[in-house]
């Protein structure tokens, strides 16, 4: 059932609907040795950081990302530094009928370590995917490197994919939200992903249409966590 798209007055006092964003312009990629701007002040970028955050993906509904707005938000999240560029990431899209495949599988799984959970909790696990219309599974998948690129810094590149792919999204008029959950972590289910020895989930990021503005929730104080070293 599709519910209601946005339409009010969000905290960046913009009255724009956020399907008016989804009419994205062309964004083609640079070329290779095409002079880029080492430093760009923007206004907007920086608003759109301090009032950036995650939307619950409870409170996602369709439509999803198109074939376009897709390839363009994989696109921005691979623009990610890593070191020696050994792209030690990759993505797994699960959208249409896949969400409700891969259900089955979380559903079984499930059932199979807690056989007494009530049906509703195993019918929880089965439609999981099917709360967005678009989930990207980020992979880990750090490369052997004879130059010897710490598995940390390649992990970390994927850390940053995932971040960036929430900007991306939510530059393109969706709501995303980084999730992990039990499902990222088990062996099985990485089997029914195809995901290697040597690599492990980043995250699942949801993605779809917002029903509601999400509040600000508690920020730290960066001055508590921030020192200047002297000696
Ligand atoms: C690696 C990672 C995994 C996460 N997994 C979960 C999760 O499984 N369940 C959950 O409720 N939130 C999870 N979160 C947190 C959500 O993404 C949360 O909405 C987010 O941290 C809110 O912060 P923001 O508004 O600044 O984006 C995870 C965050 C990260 C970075």
């Amino acid at each position: 059932m599709r519910k209601e798209t946005l339409g009010s007055k969000d905290i960046l006092g913009s009255n724009e609907v956020s399907e008016n964003n989804k009419d994205l312009e062309n964004h083609p990629a640079p070329k290779k040795c095409d002079i880029l701007k080492a430093a760009d002040a923007n206004q907007s970028v920086l608003k759109f950081m301090s009032h950036r955050r995650s939307a619950l993906v409870r409170s996602m509904s369709e439509p999803g990302p198109n074939a376009e707005q897709l390839e363009l938000i994989l696109r921005l999240a691979a623009r990610t530094p890593d070191h020696r560029k050994l792209y030690p990431w990759r993505f797994i899209i699960f959208e249409g009928k896949a969400r409700a495949k891969f259900g089955e599988h979380l559903a079984k799984y499930f059932q199979q370590d807690c056989p007494n959970m009530p049906a509703e909790r195993i019918e929880h696990e089965r439609t999981r995917f099917l709360r967005a219309p678009l989930v990207v599974g980020v992979v880990s998948s750090p490369k052997d490197c004879p130059r010897g690129t710490p598995i940390w810094e390649q992990e970390l590149s994927a850390g940053a994919v995932c971040m960036n792919m929430l900007h991306a999204a939510r530059a393109a008029g969706f709501a995303a939200q980084w999730l992990s959950e039990w499902y990222a972590f088990d062996r099985r289910i990485d089997d029914v992903m195809d995901i290697g020895e040597n690599e492990r989930m980043a995250g699942f990021i949801y993605i779809g249409t917002a029903t509601e503005n999400p509040t600000e929730r508690p920020r730290p104080n960066v001055p508590n966590l921030t020192q200047y070293w002297t000696n």
